[in-house]
């Protein structure tokens, strides 16, 4: 409409004035998908912070995205549009319940999401992200114990396609991963027989879809396991024609627009996340000109937490 091209003219007008960045992550609205600089998941965002020569990151995303953006440039000037956008996944544990899971196996190295607060990072020797969480967990010697947090389901791919036994797993989990269930993908499969079925390692049904691709009950070269940035890729060079897709479906715009013969059905089309849909045009544009809401880590957090997200950086 004529009210958001010209909010989106007006956007375009103070990034240059600020010499600012958009970053955005694939579950944002399609309209912030569209005025991204760098659209990815959250390797590839955090890789691009590090690497922008923006003075100011506008972090279309959720707050521990932007703290990590923050951490990785404190010179720099990073904004998150909307304080709300959070994560439940990041909620599900505390500096304090890891301080306490710790102290329950001393020497354990301790592997986080990076869906995690900065704190919970700081207590961390690794960070990883969905893309890389089993290349990282490889790098560690084969004898020491590892401590994985906070997804479930994302511990219990890694532990399978890893088959490391010492490896404790936080029971935690993201409300709208955990909801695309075994069931929906089952409905979903039997309507589309022939489609190829994309999951995310977060969602409640990834664990089931690994046990039936073992059992050669889902097929291997059709089931795949896979951060967003990955089916993205994936969706672009495969040749199916439709494809079930098991994540937030916000993605689903993107996959669409660089696939506009392909066809691309939500495994549960309620999993919407409220935290990333809070981003508004209307709010990266107010972050631009009122600065705000600027993100900042406490440098002792900060230079704690450094090392593990470096490794995620440099790992895969
Ligand atoms: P990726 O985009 O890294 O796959 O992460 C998914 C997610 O839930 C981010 O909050
Ligand atoms: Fe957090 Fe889940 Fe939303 Fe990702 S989709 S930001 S993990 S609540």
């Amino acid at each position: 409409t004529e009210t958001k091209s010209h909010i989106v003219a007006e956007i375009q007008e103070w990034k240059k004035k600020r010499n600012a960045i958009l970053l955005a992550h694939n579950y944002e609205l399609p309209e912030i998908q569209d005025i991204a600089d760098v659209l990815g998941d959250s390797l590839a965002l955090a890789r691009a912070a590090a690497e922008t020569t923006a003075d100011v990151i506008v972090f279309c995303g959720v707050h521990f995205m932007a703290e990590t953006a923050a951490m990785l440039n404190p010179e720099k000037t990073v904004l998150l549009p909307d304080l709300e956008a959070g994560c439940s996944l990041a909620d599900s544990i505390t500096a304090d319940q890891l301080r306490e899971w710790k102290a329950e196996h001393p020497g354990a190295v301790v592997v986080a999401y990076v869906n995690t607060t900065a704190e919970v990072k700081a207590l961390s020797d690794y960070c990883c992200t969905s893309s890389n969480a089993v290349d990282i967990v490889r790098s560690i010697p084969e004898d020491q114990e590892i401590l994985f947090l906070p997804d479930m389901f994302l511990g219990s791919f890694v532990q399978r396609e890893t088959g490391r036994e010492n490896m404790h797993i936080w029971m935690g989990e993201c409300h709208v991963h955990a909801g695309i269930a075994p069931e929906h993908v089952d409905d979903v499969l039997t309507q589309h027989p022939e489609a190829e079925l994309l999951v995310h390692p977060e969602c409640g049904c990834s664990t089931s879809s690994m046990y039936l691709m073992s059992e050669g009950i889902l097929p291997k070269n059709k089931t795949h396991i896979l951060s967003t940035g990955n089916m993205l890729k994936h969706s672009k060079t495969s040749e199916a024609s439709e494809f079930i897709v098991a994540t937030e479906v916000g993605i689903i715009h993107q996959m669409q627009k660089q696939n506009p013969e392909k066809r691309f059905i939500p495994a549960n089309r309620t999993a919407v996340c409220p935290f990333m849909k809070m981003i508004t045009l209307e709010k990266v544009l107010a972050a631009l000109k009122e600065n705000k809401h600027v993100i900042t880590v406490p440098e002792e957090t900060a230079e704690k937490a450094k090392l593990a997200i470096e490794r995620m950086i440099s790992i895969g």
